[in-house]
């Protein structure tokens, strides 16, 4: 088996002290390739699980190893933060106002490969390539750059790292239709181009079916059913997992 990129161990996650555990009971291991899907209604608590998975939430019982290091500890500019990098739901808000494509991701190489600006300007280039964003587009600032566009930037941003886990948090809640498709296949592209695992956090069971091969359904901040995402699908032991099923539209359950 390969290493283990990341490792949940029975961890609890607490926003405060005389407030109840937004997560609770979670265990996970990631590696190299994976995909994992981790799916729930609003507030069961699946963005809690991401922030814990990219260290920036610590447990408050538990552990959350990164390469088997805790993140308690671990510096901002410790090269273990490359490994894991997260895609926002968002990606208006988690990208600054001020910098374009190119400028946004050639930041991040300059930080933490400490490349000079024309070089960081060239490879941002080649990762921007890498998304599907070319030509003057890339000098554009986010303002004027469409939601399926600026949510690559944000895909782009997030591989400047060169990181072996992209955790996605809603990654095509944002968008439109019609572009949520081609940005859930970018994914689907880069896993296999870069050997990435994917953390996939979603609402959309239909989302996580397409893209992953083992999820966890989440209610209440805990998991209650975990297991291969396509036996879990056609097979659901719980009954919110048969409820959040019921709700795809076409589903064969949709009208159970
Ligand atoms: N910063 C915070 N401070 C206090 N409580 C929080 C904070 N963020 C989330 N919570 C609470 O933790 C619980 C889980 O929230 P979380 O954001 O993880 O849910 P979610 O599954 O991601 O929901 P959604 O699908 O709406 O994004 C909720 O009860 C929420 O109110
Ligand atoms: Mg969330």
């Amino acid at each position: 088996m390969s290493e283990v990129l990341l490792e949940v161990v029975d961890a609890e996650f607490r926003y405060a002290r005389g407030l109840p555990p937004a997560a609770t009971g979670i265990n996970l291991q990631v590696r190299p390739g994976d995909s994992v899907g981790i799916v729930g209604e609003s507030g069961s608590g699946k963005t809690t699980v991401g922030r814990g998975l990219v260290g920036s939430l610590f447990p408050s019982s538990g552990s959350v190893l990164v390469q088997g290091r805790g993140w308690k500890g671990v510096r901002r500019r410790d090269p273990v933060r490359r490994i894991v990098q997260m895609v926002f739901q968002d990606p208006y808000a988690s990208l600054n106002p001020m910098l374009s494509a190119q400028a946004t991701v050639a930041e991040v190489i300059r930080v933490w490969d400490g490349a000079k600006p024309s070089v960081a300007a060239s490879r941002a280039e080649q990762v921007l390539a890498e998304v599907g964003l070319t030509g003057e587009v890339i000098r554009r600032r986010p303002a004027l750059l469409s939601g399926g566009q600026r949510q690559r930037v944000g895909i782009a941003r997030a591989l400047a790292c060169e990181p072996q886990v992209l955790v996605a948090d809603e990654p095509t809640s944002a968008l439109d239709v019609s572009v949520q498709a081609n940005v859930l296949n970018l994914l689907l592209d880069l896993k296999a181009s870069r050997g990435l695992a994917l953390v996939l956090i979603s609402h959309d069971l239909s989302v996580v079916d397409y893209l992953t091969d083992r999820a966890l359904v989440m209610l209440n901040g805990e998991v209650v059913e975990h297991g291969d995402t396509h036996t879990l699908l056609q097979n659901p032991s719980h009954e919110y997992t048969k409820t959040l099923i019921s709700s795809i539209p076409g589903s064969s359950l949709a009208n159970a």
